[in-house]
């Protein structure tokens, strides 16, 4: 007797990897969608409940195979559906490229926006179903240089607290899942323009700067793992009834505080400039 079934996007490694396992042992059939079928193969071996498919989710091909075959297996509307799929990009604002803000903008918020077309409708009408978005921390405060990333977050944040507004009333959840760091092999995959790394760049010094914060950050004891992270999202799924945002992880409440309780930008900037240890000079104080 499975939970249900469940699709979970970005499961090649890191969070998705992680939660498409605790899924699975929950005791869901979970649609394990990776870019990199032979990869996975080899890396997740066979495990019960786990149905590998290709599934980048720019290619809307891919996420109609995938969906169709989890209705097949769930024989009606899926139970499930994480969306975790995405990657970052570092580029100054004035130049940063922007035809990699544009590529990560279709994985982080039009690849899940797709894979919510593809999914809630069968669930509003069985009045059934929970989206899980895997968003960040990083949705509410920006760093620079990070500037596209964030953005893409913050739209992600935006539509998911839409969507949970719109179909909640048709008994579909949506839970929204905002960790602070996470040691996985994300900062690897981040996308770096030249525009920052050449050392004749003007923002190479807070390229610097902003390395070392977030290296140091990575070293805190209190950063997530993938593991960790996925066990919020299974135990948040399995909750009767899921807030629906959940911060991830001491560092991002630390955070989270700083945003509810600076009395304005100035401090707030503070608190993050401490936070990553920046050098750079603060935003000059305006009349
Ligand atoms: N790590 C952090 O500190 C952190 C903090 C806050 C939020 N997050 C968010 O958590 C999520 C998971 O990140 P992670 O830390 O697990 O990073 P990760 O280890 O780099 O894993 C990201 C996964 O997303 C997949 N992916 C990227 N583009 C895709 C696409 N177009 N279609 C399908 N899959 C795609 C990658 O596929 P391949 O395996 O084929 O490369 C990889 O499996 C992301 O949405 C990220 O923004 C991460």
């Amino acid at each position: 007797m499975t939970r249900g079934v469940a699709i979970v996007t970005g499961a090649g490694r890191g969070v998705g990897r992680a939660t498409a396992e605790r899924l699975a042992r929950d005791g869901y059939v979970v649609v394990t969608g990776v870019r990199d079928l032979d990869r996975a193969r080899e890396e997740y071996g066979k495990q019960p409940g786990i149905q590998l498919v290709q599934l980048d989710v720019t290619n809307q091909t891919h996420i109609d195979d995938a969906v169709a075959l989890a209705e097949d297996f769930a024989g009606g509307p899926i139970d499930v559906l994480v969306n975790n799929a995405g990657h970052a990009m570092m580029g100054a604002q004035e130049n940063g490229s922007l035809d990699a803000a544009r590529a990560m903008f279709e994985t982080n918020l039009w690849g899940a926006a797709a894979m919510v077309q593809a999914v809630v409708p069968a669930m509003r009408e069985a009045g059934r179903g929970t989206v899980v978005t895997v968003s960040s921390i990083g949705a509410r405060l920006t760093n620079p240089l990070i500037g596209f990333y964030h953005g893409s977050k913050y739209a992600l944040s935006a539509f998911s607290e839409a969507l949970a507004a719109e179909v909640g009333h048709f008994g579909v959840r949506v839970i929204m899942i905002e960790p602070g760091m996470i040691n996985t092999d994300f900062p690897k995959a981040t996308v770096l323009g030249d525009d920052i790394t050449n050392p004749q760049s003007p923002y190479a010094p807070l390229f610097a700067d902003l390395r070392a914060g977030f290296g140091a950050w990575r070293e805190r004891d209190d950063a997530s793992t993938a593991e960790s992270c996925a066990a919020v999202i299974g135990d948040a799924i399995a909750m009767d009834h899921p807030p629906m945002r959940i911060v991830v992880g001491d560092d991002a409440v630390e955070l989270d505080g700083y945003i509810k309780g600076s009395k304005d930008d100035e401090e707030f900037q503070g608190h993050l400039r401490e936070f990553l240890g920046l050098d750079w000079p603060p935003v000059p104080p305006r009349a």
